[in-house]
C-alpha cells in the first residue's frame, strides 16, 4: 500500500524525539563501510560480466563545427576491434540536469573542445583505447568562436532581477560604503571515481550499471537519448564514488554503453579516462561579481548589491546561481541583483558542489569584511547586526534561522579575538599569521520521494528506493530513522538503494537527500506503526517499540505472527515550500599563515559552526561539514579550471594539475553542528547539510590572509603570485 503524504503544513508533532531505540542523530559509523574498505561494494564499472565488450569515447580536437566523417578503416583493422559506433544519438548530447527533454545539441555538431563523438568498442580496453588513437575525424571548422566571457554580450537573466529603491543614493549617503570586484574560476567536481556504465540489453529490456545522482530523472533522460521506453529500462547505481554535480545527469558514457549494447547484442562497459571526465562533464561557471555594500554608521545595510556574470554554451539553460543566498541572507531596502550569462564555447556549465553560494558566498563575505574593516566594527559583530528577521526580499519568515548561534558558538569555540583588527601584527619567523572569518548561507530544498519499507515477519526490516548513496550516508541515516520509528537495531535493517526496480526516491542533488527520503521512510513507518497498534488494539502514539519488543510484551516476531507489513511512503513537499524561506546557516573561521618571501599560504585551523535542522547521525553530519571546509580550502588557494583562450580548451585536466587539497594542505577541522528542529523545512525536521559546509569557507581565508599580510585579495584561487 502507498500512503501519500503532502507537507503543506509545519511538522511539529514528531515522534523521532520520543522514540525508544534511541538510535537517531547517533554517530553510528556507516553501514556500508566494511564493504567500501575492503573492496567489496562493486562500483559500476565492477560488476563481473561475461563477454563483455570495452568501449573507449573517442573526442572532438576543436571547438566549433560539424563532424563531416570518421575514418574508421584503419581502427576496424586492429586487432581485438569490434565496431566503432557514430550514431548521432551519440553525439547529440541530453541536456545536463534536466528530466523528460529532448537532447538539445544538434546532431553531429561539435559544441565544444573535448566532446565525445564517437566509441571504439573492443575485446580489451587497451584494445579500445589504442584503437581509439587512431580515428582520423575530419570536420567543418567554424573556426573563431567565442570562448571567454569577455568575448561576447551577456544576457541578463531577468528571474534573477531584483531592483529595489535607489542603491546609488544609500551607495553615496552610506557612512561606510564597499564597491569591489571579485573573480572566481571554474571548478571541476573531480569526484574519485570516474563516469562509467555498463550496459546489457537482452531484447527487452536494458541493464545499465552506472554512476549517478539521480536515478529517478537518469532512467528518463536515457530513455530519451535512445528513444526506448523508460519501462524497458533498469539503472543501477548502488555505490557511487562521488558525484558533487557532475553525475546528477546522464552524460555520453551511458548513451554509448547503452547504444553499444543494442546494436552489438553483447553488454558493453564504457569507463572515461580522468581527461575526459574533466573535458567533457560540466564545469562550474568562472564568475566576476561586483559586490556594493552601504551601511550606516552602527554598521547596518542600507544598500545590497550583488551583480554577477556567469557563463554557458548556447542552448544552455544552466546559469550558475550566484546570488541564490544574497536575496536573503542580508537586509538593505535599496537592493541591486542581477544576473548575466555569457554564451561560449566551453564545456556545458552545470551544477558543482553548492551551485551558486560555493563561490558568491566567499565574495560577499570577503567584501563584508571589508566592510568591517571600514566601519571598524568586529567582523562577527557585524554579521549578528545585520540578521533580518523576515527574508528581506520576499517577506518570508525564516524556517529557522541559526546564523547568530552559529556566529556566537563559532567564535567563542576558536577564540576569536573581537579586540583591534589590525593586519600585519603577527609574524612567526617568515610567515605572517592572521585569523579571518566569513558567514555560511546555502538554501534548502526538499523533493518528492518514495520508499517501500518492509518489517518482515522475522523482525528485520528492508527499506527498497531508487534513492543513491554518493559517500554521503544516506544507508546508514535511513537505517537509522526505520531502527527508531520500528524499534530495530539498525543491523536487523536491511537498506537496498540505487535500484530503478524500487519506487522513485528523490536522488542526491541540493543537499536535498537525507531530508526527502527520510521524509518518505518517516511516513512508511508511520503506516507501519498504525498497523501494529491496531492489532495491539492500541493507539500508535502509545507504541512504545525497542530492541524488536512492543513495550515489555510480545516481541515482533510473534506480534506479526507469520506476515509481512509493506507500506510505501510517498513524500511531497507542499505548500509550505512557498510559506517561508528555508536555508541552512553557518560561520566559518580560519586561522592562517602567509610565507613573507613565497606568498604560500599554509592553513593553521579553521572551524565551523552550522545550524542545519535536525541532525540524522552526527558522524556523517559531521563528515559532510569535514568535505566541505576542504573544498573551501582548494577554492581558496588551489581550484581552477584553466581554459586555452585561443580555442577554450582545457589546459589542466588531471588530478596532477588540477590542485584539490591533499591530506598536507588540510589541518585539524573542528565542526560544531548546532542541533535544531526545523518542522517546516521537512516531515522529519531536517535540512540540507552537504553543500553548506563550503558556502562561505573560502572568504574566512581571504579574510586571514589579509589580518596576516595586508593583502587584499579580489580572485580566488589565492596564489602565491596573487598574495605577494
Ligand atoms: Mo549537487 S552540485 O546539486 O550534486
Amino acid at each position: 500500500m502507498t500512503v501519500h503524504f503532502k507537507q503543506d503544513q509545519p511538522a511539529t508533532d514528531n515522534r523521532l524525539d520520543t522514540m525508544a531505540q534511541g538510535v537517531i542523530g547517533k554517530p553510528l559509523p556507516r553501514i556500508e563501510g566494511l564493504a567500501k574498505v575492503t573492496g567489496t561494494a562493486p562500483y559500476a564499472a565492477e560488476y563481473v560480466c561475461e563477454n563483455c565488450a570495452e568501449g573507449v569515447l573517442v573526442t572532438a580536437t576543436i571547438t566549433r563545427g560539424t563532424v563531416v566523417r570518421v575514418d574508421i578503416d584503419g581502427a576496424m583493422r586492429m586487432p581485438g576491434v569490434v565496431a566503432v559506433i557514430e550514431d548521432d544519438r551519440l553525439i547529440a548530447r541530453p541536456a545536463q540536469g534536466t528530466a523528460n527533454e529532448a537532447p538539445k545539441q544538434q546532431p553531429r555538431t561539435v559544441c565544444y573542445w573535448g566532446q565525445p563523438i564517437a566509441l571504439v568498442v573492443a575485446e580489451t580496453f587497451e584494445q579500445a583505447r589504442d584503437a581509439a588513437r587512431r580515428i582520423a575525424v575530419e570536420y567543418r571548422d567554424d573556426g573563431d568562436v567565442a570562448v571567454t566571457p569577455a568575448e561576447v554580450a551577456a544576457e541578463e537573466q531577468e528571474d534573477e532581477t531584483v531592483r529595489e529603491g535607489n542603491l546609488d543614493k544609500a551607495m553615496a549617503d552610506a557612512a561606510f560604503a564597499v564597491d569591489a570586484t571579485y573573480t572566481t574560476q571554474g571548478h571541476a567536481s573531480a569526484a574519485m571515481e570516474p563516469h562509467a556504465a555498463m550496459a546489457q540489453w537482452d531484447g527487452r529490456t536494458l541493464t545499465v550499471h552506472a554512476s549517478l545522482q539521480m536515478l529517478n530523472y537518469n532512467i528518463c533522460e536515457l530513455a530519451d537519448a535512445i528513444g526506448i521506453g523508460a519501462e524497458n529500462i533498469r539503472l543501477i547505481s548502488r555505490f557511487v564514488g562521488g558525484g558533487f554535480g557532475s553525475k546528477l545527469g546522464i552524460s555520453e558514457e551511458v548513451v554509448a554503453a547503452s547504444l553499444a549494447a543494442m546494436q552489438l547484442q553483447r553488454p558493453v562497459r564504457v569507463v572515461m579516462s580522468r581527461q575526459q571526465v574533466f573535458q567533457g562533464i560540466m564545469r562550474r561557471s568562472e564568475t566576476t561579481q561586483r559586490l556594493r555594500l552601504a551601511a550606516n554608521s552602527d554598521g547596518a545595510l542600507t544598500g545590497f548589491g550583488h551583480e554577477a556574470l556567469v557563463s554557458n554554451l548556447p542552448g544552455e539553460e544552466f546559469a550558475e546561481p550566484v546570488l541564490q543566498s544574497s536575496h536573503f541572507l542580508y537586509p538593505g531596502e535599496n537592493r541591486e541583483l542581477v544576473l548575466k550569462l555569457a554564451r561560449i564555447h566551453r564545456m556545458t556549465a552545470g551544477s558543482v558542489r553548492a551551485p551558486g553560494e560555493a563561490v558568491g558566498m566567499p565574495a560577499l563575505e570577503a567584501a563584508m569584511d571589508i566592510l568591517a574593516e571600514k566601519a571598524g566594527i568586529d567582523p562577527v559583530e557585524l554579521r549578528l547586526r545585520n540578521i533580518p528577521d523576515k527574508d528581506p526580499e520576499r517577506g518570508l519568515p525564516f524556517s529557522s534561522h541559526k546564523l547568530a548561534e552559529c556566529l556566537r558558538q563559532g567564535a567563542e569555540a576558536f577564540g576569536w579575538d573581537h579586540g583591534s583588527r589590525l593586519a600585519r601584527q603577527r609574524r612567526e619567523g617568515e610567515w605572517w599569521i592572521g585569523t579571518g572569518m566569513a558567514s555560511a548561507a546555502r538554501v534548502h530544498n526538499v523533493a518528492e520521494a518514495k520508499a517501500r519499507v518492509t518489517l518482515k515477519a522475522d523482525g528485520t526490516a528492508v527499506v527498497e528506493t531508487d534513492m543513491t548513496d554518493i559517500g554521503t550516508g544516506t544507508y546508514t541515516v535511513v537505517a537509522q530513522i526505520v531502527g527508531e520509528m520500528l524499534g530495530l537495531r539498525p543491523e536487523r535493517i536491511l537498506v537496498d538503494l540505487g535500484d530503478t526496480r524500487h519506487p522513485r526516491g528523490p536522488g542526491s542533488g541540493g543537499s536535498w537527500g537525507a531530508a526527502s527520503i527520510g521524509s518518505a521512510v518517516y511516513v512508511a513507518c508511520m503506516a507501519i506503526r498504525e498497523k501494529l497498534a491496531a492489532q495491539l488494539g492500541t493507539d500508535e502514539s502509545q507504541l512504545r517499540l525497542s530492541d524488536g519488543k512492543a513495550g515489555d510484551g510480545q516481541t515482533l516476531v510473534e506480534l506479526l505472527d507469520g506476515s509481512d507489513i509493506a507500506q510505501t511512503g510517498h513524500y511531497e513537499p507542499g505548500r509550505i515550500k512557498d510559506d517561508f524561506a528555508a536555508s541552512g546557516f553557518g560561520a566559518f573561521f580560519a586561522q592562517v599563515r602567509v610565507n613573507h618571501y613565497t606568498g604560500e599560504t599554509r592553513v593553521d585551523r579553521m572551524l565551523g559552526a552550522f545550524g542545519f535542522g535536525r541532525v540524522l547521525n552526527a558522524k556523517t553530519a559531521r563528515s559532510q561539514c569535514l568535505g566541505g571546509i576542504t573544498w573551501s580550502i582548494g577554492m581558496a588557494l588551489t581550484e581552477a579550471l584553466e581554459f586555452d583562450p585561443r580555442d577554450g580548451h582545457l589546459v589542466n585536466r588531471d588530478l596532477a594539475e588540477y590542485h584539490v587539497p591533499v591530506h598536507r594542505d588540510v589541518p585539524d577541522l573542528d565542526v560544531i553542528l548546532i542541533e535544531e528542529r526545523d518542522p517546516a523545512a521537512s516531515f522529519i525536521q531536517a535540512k540540507g547539510i552537504g553543500e553548506l559546509g563550503m558556502c562561505g569557507g573560502a572568504a574566512s581565508i581571504a579574510n586571514a590572509i589579509y589580518n596576516a599580510c595586508g593583502a587584499r585579495i579580489f580572485d580566488y584561487p589565492m596564489t602565491p603570485a596573487r598574495v605577494l
